[in-house]
């Protein structure tokens, strides 16, 4: 029988493309050459499997115009880049890749909370470019992340992860808020406590943001609901471009109506709003969250996982429209 076959939009690691060419037909764009969607499409012609990194545009036009198309892989826990009901209309599996990188992306997480909270990119460039002359009592001070109230706008393994390093890690007072409540148990083995999302906003000296991006979240946090955070207040974002209205981030950072903002995502990007850039108290990274060399690898191995139990095994684990499968199975 001949071997299904795959397309591999972006570079990955090689052991990961060695892997899936024992069961597929691969064809891999490890030149990492950015294609337009019509070259996506082109690419796509006759192809059953599609192995994505969260980018690429999943929509009913591709779909409409990829007729063979059976399962998308996400290399990536978001799948923003999915138009799921389109997919489940045309029968295709989508699947996404949680788990794997959720203590990685808390980590990251903290890093970017304290390199804002404490000033540490300001410090450099103030260092780089000459102008540490000498000691000053209120050179480049910051706010305490030990002991204050770490906010979390979205709390499923992520913000569980973050809750815990903040709880315990950094004796934080944890506040978080979620479409739904936790369990008792989380919350007591995470040391969070439910509230409502202006109170979150209101109450955090921390604020970190990790809900999924949708048309509900888009905006989650614009001029409204920074005008209730405090003036001294950090706001982080490692989700998704777009929970930010970043133009009245832009302002409010501005008029300092909060003091700091960290943020590794971006409308839009590789884009970013050129404001971004001309404001100091901002910590920029471009999307690098779960950027470690063992988290991208199996990250990659479980997008892989997922394709090859779809067409070898018992069905992919992660997918994120089971409907289909089950109606593949009846
Ligand atoms: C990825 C991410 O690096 O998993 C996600 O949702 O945002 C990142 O970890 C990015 O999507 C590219 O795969």
């Amino acid at each position: 029988m001949s071997k299904p076959s795959l397309l591999v939009c972006r570079a990955i690691a090689p052991e990961v493309i060695a892997r899936l060419e024992q069961h597929f037909e691969v064809r891999a764009n490890q030149a990492d050459v950015p294609w337009s969607q019509a070259q996506l499409i082109e690419a796509l012609q006759g192809r059953q499997a599609l192995f994505a990194t969260g980018s690429e545009r999943i929509d009913a036009e591709l779909l409409q115009a990829c007729p063979d198309l059976r399962i998308c892989a996400n290399m990536s826990v978001g799948f923003n880049n999915f138009d799921v009901e389109a997919m489940t209309a045309h029968g295709v599996v989508g699947t996404n890749a949680p788990g794997v990188l959720t203590e990685t992306t808390a980590d990251f997480g903290f890093a970017l909370l304290l390199a804002t909270a404490r000033r540490v990119t300001e410090g450099e460039r103030y260092l780089r470019a000459g102008q540490w002359t000498r000691w000053q009592y209120n050179t480049l001070v910051g706010s305490d992340v030990h002991g204050s109230t770490l906010g979390i706008l979205g709390m499923g393994r992520i913000g569980q992860a973050l809750a815990r390093r903040g709880h315990f890690g950094f004796g934080m007072k944890v506040i978080y808020h979620n479409r739904s409540r936790l369990e008792e148990s989380v919350e007591l083995e995470t040391g969070a406590r439910y509230v409502s999302k202006d109170e979150l906003l209101c109450r955090a000296d921390h604020l970190v943001l990790v809900l999924p991006y949708s048309k509900t979240s888009h905006h989650a946090i614009g001029a409204a609901e920074l005008a209730l955070m405090k003036p001294t207040a950090t706001l982080v974002n490692i989700a998704r471009g777009g929970i930010v209205d970043d133009a009245a981030l832009v302002q409010a950072l501005r008029d300092r109506h909060i003091a700091a903002a960290g943020l590794d995502v971006y409308e839009g990007e590789p884009m970013l709003h050129p404001g971004l850039l001309e404001v100091p108290n901002v910590v920029l990274t471009p999307h690098i969250g779960s950027a470690t060399g063992p988290t991208r690898l199996a990250m990659a191995n479980l997008a892989a996982d997922n394709l090859i139990d779809f067409f070898c095994g018992d069905g992919p684990t992660n997918s994120v429209n089971p409907e289909v499968l089950n109606e593949l199975a009846a």
